[in-house]
């Protein structure tokens, strides 16, 4: 397994670009299945969770390219109905085949996606809302398995607002007979990108952002070209990274209306933004006032940015209290920068993180995908030489990301397994 490699101890300086937002490729990806055109998309960030989403493609039929950051892919000869447990394991989004699947071939066989680190992950409300629109399920020997004459049109409630389910029923909904109301919606861009691939294709959706989407049902969609929106968590990270390390940098290639709770608490850190529609330019001096946060549904501040903003926390100058509201156990850093020296306490959903003058390096184990950013980001700053293994998970939700850090002065580099 790679590892990264980091000194501690530079300022930033320079200019980096944001890729495209892995959780908005991977629905519109699967929306393909949707249609038996050919879809294009462009800006796919080159991530291990978008291969893997090719792979998945390609498993149940689809005919899919990806060059450089462009991907096509043709559903026209989608055969299979079934996403199997090696390839659902590796990525728990792989459920977003099930409304596609139900709403083109009217049956899915799809592994159960189990636990991971961060908390059970239920789907729930994925499975109660694809039966509210008829469809008949069935969990045996670790897989759903779904089918359905023709989806009707529902009012679905979310009791708990979930992404991906918003995501897996706005899809099936498309090709649904009549209208669906998903109600208690999640209102992430994300959502909103996803909504708009679809109307690309033909679909008729409205009110996506807000926490009522209306969905009216049509006999077919039509193939879309379209480009994945930047991706807000990447975007986030830098900003905090920045803030953290000192230095002065101007992140391109954003949307900064979408990182507006994120940036609000940085700047009450003390740090100086510049913020213009796609560009976020960061000047910080390393010194960082302490900043309480609590998770949220979008538009709160994401349980994705939880771990960076800790990491920046860690040399705060006094306390900080984090709640994290979404997951249940997402506090999986904490061990990992503590042995770099961090001065944290958890109790339930809640961490207190009295600031340190500095960390410490040390080496550390990467956990999943934003905790391996948090690790990152302290090693950036620790005194000595930080290790950080298992690099795999960064890789599946940051693109170069040591090429990046590297291009900005910080002294990264991997060592291949
Ligand atoms: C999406 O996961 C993101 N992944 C996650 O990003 C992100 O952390 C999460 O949304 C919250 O913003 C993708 O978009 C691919 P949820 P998702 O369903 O959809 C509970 C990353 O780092 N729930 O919104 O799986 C669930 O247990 C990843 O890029 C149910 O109880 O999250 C959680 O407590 C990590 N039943 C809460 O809802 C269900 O049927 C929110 O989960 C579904 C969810």
């Amino acid at each position: 397994m790679d590892k990264l490699i980091i000194e501690g101890g530079h300022a930033l300086k320079g200019e980096v670009a944001i890729s495209g937002a892995k959780n908005a490729a991977l629905p519109i990806l699967f929306s393909a299945l949707l249609t038996d055109g050919v879809c294009t998309y462009h800006n796919i960030p080159r991530l291990r969770d978008i291969f893997s989403t090719i792979e998945l493609l390609e498993k149940l039929g689809a005919r899919c390219t990806f060059e450089g950051h462009t991907v096509t892919i043709d559903a026209g000869g989608m055969c299979c109905h079934e996403a199997p447990y090696d390839l659902v394991r590796k990525m728990r989004a792989s459920v977003l085949v099930l409304g596609p699947l139900l709403a083109r071939l009217r049956r899915a066989r799809v592994s159960l996606p189990g636990g991971c680190a961060i908390g059970a992950r239920p789907i729930n409300l994925h499975l109660r809302g694809l039966e509210r629109m008829g469809a008949k399920i069935e969990l045996e020997h670790g897989y759903v398995e779904a089918s359905v004459e023709k989806l009707r049109g529902k009012a679905i409630y979310f009791d708990v607002v979930t992404v991906t389910g918003t995501e897996n029923l706005m899809m099936a909904a498309t090709l649904a007979e009549g209208t669906t109301i998903l109600r208690n919606a999640a209102r992430e861009p994300e959502i909103v990108a996803l909504a708009e691939a679809l109307r690309g294709m033909g679909a008729r959706i409205s009110g996506d952002g807000s926490e009522e989407i209306t969905i009216e049902g049509v006999d077919r969609l039509k193939a879309v070209e379209t480009t994945i929106i930047p991706d807000r968590i990447e975007a986030g990270t830098f900003v905090a990274a920045v803030a953290l390390t000192g230095g002065s940098v101007t992140i391109t290639n954003c949307d900064t209306r979408h990182l507006k709770a994120v940036l609000h608490k940085v700047r009450l850190t003390g740090t100086q933004l510049d913020v213009t529609p796609d560009q976020v330019r960061v000047q910080s001096d390393g010194q960082i006032a302490s900043v309480d946060i609590k998770t949220q549904p979008y538009p709160g501040f994401p349980t994705d940015m939880q771990a960076q903003f800790m990491a920046l926390m860690a040399v705060g100058r006094g306390l900080s209290m984090i709640s994290e509201t979404i997951f249940e156990n997402r506090f999986i850093h904490v061990s990992e920068l503590k042995r770099m020296g961090a001065d944290i306490t958890v109790s339930g959903d809640t961490a207190l993180v009295k600031g340190v003058a500095h960390l410490s390096s040390a080496p550390v184990m990467a956990s999943d995908l934003r905790a391996s950013a948090s690790l990152v980001m302290a090693g950036l700053v620790a005194q000595g030489s930080t290790v950080v293994n298992r690099v795999y998970h960064l890789d599946r939700g940051y693109e170069a990301m040591e090429e990046k850090f590297k291009r900005l002065g910080a002294a990264i580099s991997r060592e291949k397994a």
